[in-house]
């Protein structure tokens, strides 16, 4: 039997948990804030249900193989106590957000040799606690160490496409293509907003940014990504919404720092002008800390 521990039970973290359930030679626990009975999720390829042990308190969670993350990135703090009960001295700690910075985000917690860095791209949402939706083809990418490959396995008996790869390149990627998910949150207007052509230019611009930071701090990407992050907004649903402008219409906060926070960040470390970024970042903590000011 293999003990898995998932910290996070949100979109991603339900979904991961709802499919590592269905293998019987797992024991899933599930770290939550908010608690829930059972986990409902619909996947492309049907109803999954799973009935994982649901704790909402650290001194409830004992030792566990593995320990999943899955919060969002501004909540990696708030693991601690979760981490502290779950890990015995070698346990693996894997980190499924989005961002660049998933190792160094962790690094004051946990012995990085023990931190899994993942990237992973799954279209979902929740729509309760406990409620998922899992809303197209999903893959991790985990970098090539004898952990990443341990965790390949896990996998086995889920919809998901997990493999060992290049990180950096991956994750640099993923954010090129979630950079410009700020236009949307800033405008308060979904995905279809791109067929206006001067916002089709400023998502390019995001873009190049982000593809010239990424390959400052070493990622493999082509110059092509440009277009295609364009095409893909194109084509998506004009009414879809990226997790920013979700998060900003709920008015939870938004992770605006692990995204064009990073682009500007790492820009600044390699003396790469990112002014389109920057203004993303300053306009969406403005609008995010406004909210402190209505009366
Ligand atoms: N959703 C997507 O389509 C998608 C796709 C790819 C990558 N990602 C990335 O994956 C990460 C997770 O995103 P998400 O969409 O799944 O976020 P989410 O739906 O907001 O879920 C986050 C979950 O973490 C829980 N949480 C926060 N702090 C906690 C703590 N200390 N202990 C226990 N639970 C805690 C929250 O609890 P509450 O229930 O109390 O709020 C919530 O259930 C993010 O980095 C995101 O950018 C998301």
């Amino acid at each position: 039997m293999t003990t898995l521990a998932i910290i996070g039970p949100g979109a991603i973290g339900g979904i991961l948990a709802a499919w590592l359930a269905q293998n019987p030679e797992h024991a899933v626990t599930v770290c939550a804030r908010t608690p829930f009975d059972r986990l409902e999720v619909d996947t492309p390829e049907g109803h999954l249900t799973a009935t994982p042990r649901v704790v909402t308190d650290p001194a409830d969670a004992g030792a566990v193989d593995w320990v999943l993350v899955a919060t969002k990135a501004y909540d990696a703090e708030s693991t601690v106590p979760w981490l502290a009960a779950l890990r015995r001295e070698d346990t693996p700690v894997v980190i499924l957000q989005n961002g660049v910075e998933h190792v160094e985000r962790f690094a004051p917690y946990v012995p990085v040799q023990h931190l899994v860095p993942a990237v992973i791209d799954c279209p979902a949402e929740r729509t309760a606690p406990g409620r998922m939706r899992q809303r197209g083809a999903s893959w991790i990418v985990v970098p090539d160490t004898p952990n990443g490959r341990a965790f390949v396995p896990l996998f086995a008996r889920t919809n998901f496409d997990v493999s060992t790869g290049d990180f950096r390149s991956r994750a640099w990627a993923k954010l090129c293509i979630n950079a410009p998910g700020a236009i949307s949150a800033i405008l308060m207007k979904p995905t279809g907003v791109i067929q206006v052509e001067p916002i089709a230019e400023l998502t390019r611009g995001i873009v190049r940014e982000c593809l010239a930071v990424g390959r400052a701090e070493g990622a493999v990407l082509d110059d092509d990504i440009v277009e295609a992050v364009v095409e893909g907004a194109r084509k998506a649903p004009p009414d879809s919404l990226n997790s920013l402008i979700a998060d900003r219409m709920a008015g939870r906060p938004m992770e605006i720092d692990a995204r064009n926070g990073a682009v500007v960040r790492f820009g600044r470390k390699h003396g790469i002008p990112t002014p389109l970024n920057e203004m993303a970042v300053a306009l969406l903590v403005a609008a995010q800390d406004a909210r402190s000011f209505r009366g």
